[in-house]
């Protein structure tokens, strides 16, 4: 699936990110609360998309998540998976409509850096060939650095996430100035390359708008956050809020 099958979407997508439900769940080993609900009132609240990331080990969103989901998202569901024999073969038998790679760790509390495209690309080429030979849209998810845009592109990928950790990290003014700088250059070098640009990680009902006013990202993925409200204010009301400061930010 090309970039011009989103397009119609919105002029900046909103995927929400619903990993966190399910690590709620997982605390009690229980079935509630329940991914898939919280995907549907994330889609009432006006989510373009669907983001859940299947881990290697499983910490959260499970298998039977993902097949549900793929039969219940009315939007897409974005796929992220690491590069790894297991969850692609899974992924290539789902098919969904956009898959997203990113780097894993099993330490981790959550993906920590972009994927390093240099460690073994064609490893990550032949992921992102048994992905789209499915039909699916491939997204890698990297560090906002002009020359990993470039890679990427050499790769075949559709688009790119730039991760905006760093950005949302900041702990001044400066430096947040100084790292969406960062993020517009390859933001730049992405739209002259023809990829789809998306952002995600780590950002905030306080830190979304600037990233946001970078008008050529069309996919905000955004999971912690959103979830975090959602708990306070339900899920279709805090989707709605982060969708009403993404609009705001376009204009
Ligand atoms: N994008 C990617 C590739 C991620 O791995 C994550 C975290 O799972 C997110 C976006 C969402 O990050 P956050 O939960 O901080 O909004």
């Amino acid at each position: 699936m090309g970039n011009e099958s989103f397009a119609h979407l919105a002029d900046c997508r909103l995927c929400v990110n619903v990993d966190h439900i399910a690590t709620v769940r997982e605390a009690r080993g229980t079935d509630e609360p329940d991914p898939v609900r919280a995907a549907v009132l994330a889609e009432l609240g006006g989510a373009h998309g669907i983001t859940v990331h299947l881990r290697e080990d499983r910490r959260h969103i499970g298998d039977r998540d993902v097949e549900l989901l793929m039969s219940t998202v009315r939007t897409f569901v974005n796929l992220e998976l690491a590069v790894e024999d297991e969850v692609l073969g899974l992924a290539e038998v789902w098919a969904p409509a956009q898959a997203t790679l990113v780097p894993e760790k099993r330490e981790e509390l959550t993906t920590e850096g972009g994927l390093d495209l240099s460690l073994d690309p064609n490893r990550i080429k032949s992921a992102i060939t048994q992905l789209q030979s499915v039909g699916t849209r491939v997204s890698l998810f990297i560090d906002p650095d002009p020359a990993t845009v470039t890679e990427a592109a050499l790769l075949g990928a559709n688009a790119i996430e730039l991760h905006t950790g760093e950005y949302a990290n900041s702990v001044d003014r400066v430096t947040a100035d100084r790292e969406i700088e960062r993020l517009v250059k390859a933001v730049k070098e992405g739209v002259r390359l023809g990829l789809g640009i998306h952002a995600g990680h780590g950002l905030t009902y306080e830190n979304v708008q600037p990233v946001a006013a970078i008008t050529e990202f069309e996919e905000l993925s955004i999971g912690h956050s959103i979830v975090s409200r959602s708990v306070l204010v339900g899920m279709e009301r805090a989707v709605f809020e982060m969708g009403q400061l993404i609009r705001e930010a376009r204009g």
